[in-house]
């Protein structure tokens, strides 16, 4: 049978017991220190870094050929969004930018009553779904002078998904 006297004992030992791992533990804890743990932290620092790199390198390696196909129209519309302080879908509404009603497959700068830029005017074909993602990744770099200011959407499955969007106005 346990008394009063037993528990207290049995409570006594179980606090001894967590004292000694705790204390056990603190000590283990700065040996650990004082064996050049920050040595060993460093490398680990460095091994991750490198391994964030290389997937960055595999996120910009994707082809925008390879996400087409599977673009989600529905998430382009919400990243057009972006676009709609300058652009309309609706056919011949023209704002800052041209409409972009039916823009995919169109001859590039041919929007009638849209006053283009002349770099925007010097390209020829038509907006194929690879030349608009080129366009909007970088318009600067496309089309130097081009009157786009627009800073550019560099995820390939933001754009795909944007010009899936576009593709079902005017079609
Ligand atoms: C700040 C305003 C602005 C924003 C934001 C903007 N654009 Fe434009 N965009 C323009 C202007 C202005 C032009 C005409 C450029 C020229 O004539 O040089 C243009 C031209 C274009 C063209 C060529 C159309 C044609 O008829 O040849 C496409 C395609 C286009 N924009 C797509 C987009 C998309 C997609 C977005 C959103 C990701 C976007 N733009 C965001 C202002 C903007």
């Amino acid at each position: 049978m346990f008394n009063t006297m037993t528990l207290t004992k049995a409570f006594g030992a179980l606090c001894g017991a967590l004292l000694f791992f705790l204390l056990g533990g603190w000590a283990a804890e700065s040996l650990y220190h004082v064996g050049g743990d920050d040595e060993v932290q460093g490398y680990v620092l460095i091994a991750e870094d490198a391994e964030s790199e290389a997937e960055e390198e595999e996120v910009i390696e994707v082809a925008f050929a390879d996400v087409y196909p599977t673009a989600d129209a529905s998430s382009g519309e919400r990243i057009f969004r972006q676009c709609t302080a300058c652009h309309r879908l609706d056919p011949g509404v023209h704002g800052v930018g041209p409409s972009l009603y039916g823009v995919v497959g169109r001859q590039m700068a041919s929007a009638d009553g849209f006053s283009y830029s002349d770099a925007l005017l010097a390209l020829e074909g038509e907006w194929t779904p690879e030349e608009i993602s080129a366009y909007i990744e970088n318009p600067r770099a496309y089309a130097p002078g081009n009157a786009m200011a627009f800073n550019g959407l560099r995820d390939v499955e933001d754009r795909a998904n944007l010009i899936a969007y576009l593709a079902t106005a005017g079609e």
